[in-house]
């Protein structure tokens, strides 16, 4: 897969890197418009990259580039993929896929007509551990999924063009839409407070689903780092700790156990602790897994996990949220 990869700023360095390790891949060109930030990729890339300046679209119609990795601001990304859908390029778009619900429809419309694969790098969804609570959930052993909490909260970057939710609260409607097997709310609560600049710096996001509970919250003004789900079934408890380097994943036979009574009505709720386990699971990149999933779809025609139908369920549940939290 020959691809080109516009905006090299924080996130673009990482998908650089990822791209020119996977042997299927080959990175044919960079355009960032940002001089300083154009100068690193050249330094880095330059003998083996073409490097391209504020003229995205010339890198777009090259005719070896199969696929564009959009790395840009969320605002500016839209204009790129509908460009390089219409040049027949598949995308891979970095979150969120757009910043209204209409323009995920329009992505989703033009990658379906024309038969590209639209991939959103919801990283999260490849991240080894959600997969291994993923075939907890799905084997029966953490039982009927009861609530999740989550928090996802460090210090800066302050971003002017979209708020801490769509910026940190997006992988976590992810996961959830992943676990759950894309199962949508039927009710929602936000709020937020405008710290720094126009955007809300720090938001608390409540999702009411058919049978459980979720609640997520997301911060750019934390002193301390803190990436955590708890996630409860109604056999075992999980929590994920993403900042631990090892052990990131306790698995709590906690319960209830609850004996029924010849009499109508009449029940005890016993609190059940048992074992404390700590699977061993293989770090694996999620950065790398998603690309790699990407160019998998393209080599076997495939469409992508967090493809446009998982990223407009994702798109509808913040454009909702953002509703809520204006109100
Ligand atoms: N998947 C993840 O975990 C993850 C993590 C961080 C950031 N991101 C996403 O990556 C994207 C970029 O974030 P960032 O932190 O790198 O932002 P950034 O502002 O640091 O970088 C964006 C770069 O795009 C360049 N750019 C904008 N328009 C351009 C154009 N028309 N042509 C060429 N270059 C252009 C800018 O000059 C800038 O250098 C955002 O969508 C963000 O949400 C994803």
């Amino acid at each position: 897969m020959n691809i080109a990869l516009i905006g090299y700023g924080y996130w673009g360095p990482n998908l650089a890197r990822n791209i020119l390790e996977i042997d299927e891949a080959r990175l044919v060109g960079i355009c960032e418009m940002n001089p300083a930030r154009l100068e690193r990729a050249r330094s880095l890339y330059g003998d083996r990259v073409e490097i391209y300046t504020d003229n995205y679209k010339d890198l777009i119609l090259h005719p070896d580039v199969d696929a564009v990795v959009i790395a840009t601001q969320t605002e500016p990304s839209y204009q790129i993929i509908m460009e390089s859908l219409h040049a027949g390029k598949h995308c891979f778009i970095e979150k969120p896929i757009a910043s209204t619900v209409e323009r995920a429809e329009n992505i989703k419309k033009i990658a379906e007509e024309s038969r590209l694969i639209v991939h959103c790098d919801h990283i999260m969804v490849f991240n080894p551990i959600i997969r291994y609570v993923k075939k907890m959930l799905d084997n029966g052993e953490l039982g009927e999924l009861m609530y999740i909490d989550i928090s996802r909260i460090n210090l800066g970057p302050i971003r002017k063009d979209v708020n801490a939710m769509l910026d940190l609260a997006v992988h976590d409607i992810a996961v959830i839409d992943y676990l759950s097997n894309g199962e949508q709310p039927n009710g929602l609560s936000a709020l937020g407070q405008v710290l720094y600049g126009s955007q809300e710096s720090i938001t608390y996001l409540t999702l009411k689903y058919p049978n459980f509970i979720a609640h997520i919250k997301s911060s750019w003004v934390s002193p301390m780092k803190e990436r955590r789900m708890m996630i409860a079934g109604s056999k075992k408890m999980v929590i994920f700790d993403d900042v631990k380097l090892t052990e990131k994943l306790t698995i709590y036979d906690h319960g209830f156990d609850i004996t029924s009574y010849e009499e109508y009505g009449h029940y005890e709720v016993e609190t059940r602790t048992g074992d404390i386990f700590i699977p061993n699971i293989k770090y694996e990149d999620s950065l790398k897994n998603s690309v790699l999933h990407f160019v998998e779809c393209f080599r076997n025609n495939n469409l992508s996990l967090t493809g446009p139908d998982h990223s407009l369920r994702v798109m509808r549940i913040l454009e909702e949220a953002m509703n809520s939290l204006r109100k």
